[in-house]
């Protein structure tokens, strides 16, 4: 018989064969410490004996177990539900939503803000609203920000990463091609998106260059503050500690990251999000946000804004950047997310699992990820580690790079 299926086992078997597979690694909860339990496919997974430092977590300010946000998750789920039971166009639109909403858009500096159900429909779902002719792309931008492009089918023109004047001169370049082929400027829609803090390198986007690039050429900014939201002025992103809001066109973010929930958000004018409550399909066809998560995110939101949890992040980064560094790292990024880089794919791996067998976790990331010959360890301290956890941290840095050779 014909067979026109999938052959599942053997790109399995490819991924395994370029050491590419990845697994599944069950904890027992989300915050700076935990028992990790190895992959175990459909078993039941079984929890490590010793406990665990994370390093590796994009719940950047450690609210994820924080009372208060927790009581606003249980609080939600006992007096509006635990699901918001439709599309926010037909019954799913509650109060908690439009709390979030208009505490975003106050953080953000804009007329309001729209709560998606993650971050990548927020941002699949406002490209392929917005339907630009072009999109001007840093090279490395979130997987979401790539599939937004490619639904919307716009031409992509992606740009050297955090390069204002490579930005400038693809700018320059493809008005030249519009000019010669008789186009006016206004007969396309040009869209310059950019992460603010990029997840794999540490490093933040030259946002004012960026509009200023922008403003040139008449086109939007659309700026991706997933890594951001939460940490900056005011607990704000990067955008807010530029002073950029009446220059950035569309914020976007996420509310699974510092802000310890589940979701994704869209700031901007009104006339923004009144177009991507009609036309964002990712917002259209999907259940809205669950209204715990929306009042988790809205707890975690005013924490960062009016608590010390920021400060405490950042003297983290500082005392854990200083030290790797002091011990002879090399660690790149300007950011709270400490690219530790190796070089070789085997030698990330090998530091890797000599932290972990010191109770440290932080992943190797390894190509196709990052290009070959920039393997690294991605090192993410938390608000809520203690002193104590970032010289434990060094420590396992300290003894697994002598181990290994690497220092
Ligand atoms: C830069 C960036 N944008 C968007 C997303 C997607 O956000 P979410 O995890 O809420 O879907 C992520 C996170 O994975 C991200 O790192």
């Amino acid at each position: 018989m014909a067979d026109r299926g999938f052959d599942l086992k053997a790109r399995i078997e490819t991924l395994e064969a370029n050491d590419l597979k990845r697994a599944l690694s069950p904890v027992d909860r989300v915050a700076e410490r935990g028992y990790f339990a190895e992959p175990s496919g459909s078993e039941l997974p079984v929890l490590e004996a010793a406990e665990a430092l994370v390093f590796a977590s994009n719940n950047y300010l450690g609210l994820t177990d924080d009372q208060r946000v927790q009581d606003a998750a249980r609080q939600a789920a006992a007096t509006v539900g635990t699901g918001a039971g439709a599309s926010r166009l037909v019954t799913g639109d509650t109060m908690v939503h439009r709390d979030l909403e208009r505490a975003l858009a106050e953080v953000k500096g804009t007329d309001r803000a729209l709560a998606f159900s993650s971050g990548y429909a927020a941002n699949v779902g406002t490209i392929t609203a917005l339907e630009p002719d072009v999109v001007f792309s840093d090279e490395l931008n979130h997987a979401s920000i790539i599939d937004g492009c490619r639904l919307a089918d716009a031409e992509t023109v992606v740009y050297d990463h955090c390069d204002a004047a490579s930005l400038r001169s693809n700018l320059e370049e493809r008005a030249d091609r519009a000019t010669q082929a008789g186009r006016e400027p206004a007969d396309e829609s040009w869209l310059i998106v950019t992460d603010s803090v990029f997840s794999m390198d540490g490093t933040v986007a030259p946002l004012r260059a960026i509009c200023d690039a922008a403003e040139e050429h008449g086109a939007w900014v659309m700026v991706d503050e997933a890594h951001a939201t939460g940490l900056y002025a005011n607990g704000g992103g990067v955008v807010q500690a530029e002073g950029l809001e009446e220059r950035v066109q569309i914020q976007m973010g996420t509310l699974s990251k510092a802000l310890a929930s589940q979701g994704g958000y869209v700031a901007g004018s009104d006339e923004l999000i009144e177009c991507l409550i009609n036309d964002a399909r990712a917002f259209v066809f999907s259940t809205g946000l669950a209204p715990p998560a929306a009042a988790a995110a809205s707890e975690a939101l005013h924490v960062a804004r009016h608590s010390d949890a920021r400060e405490k992040l950042w003297a983290n980064v500082t005392h854990l950047r200083d030290g790797l560094e002091s011990m002879g790292f090399e660690v790149w990024g300007d950011s709270q997310i400490l690219p530790v880089v190796v070089g070789d794919r085997m030698d990330a791996m090998t530091l890797a699992e000599g932290i972990c067998e010191r109770d440290v976790v932080a992943p190797a990331i390894r190509p196709p990820t990052v290009p070959e010959g920039t393997s690294r360890l991605r090192v993410a301290p938390m608000a809520t580690h203690d002193r104590d956890d970032v010289i434990d941290c060094l420590e396992a840095f300290r003894a697994a790079g002598e181990e290994t050779g690497l220092l």
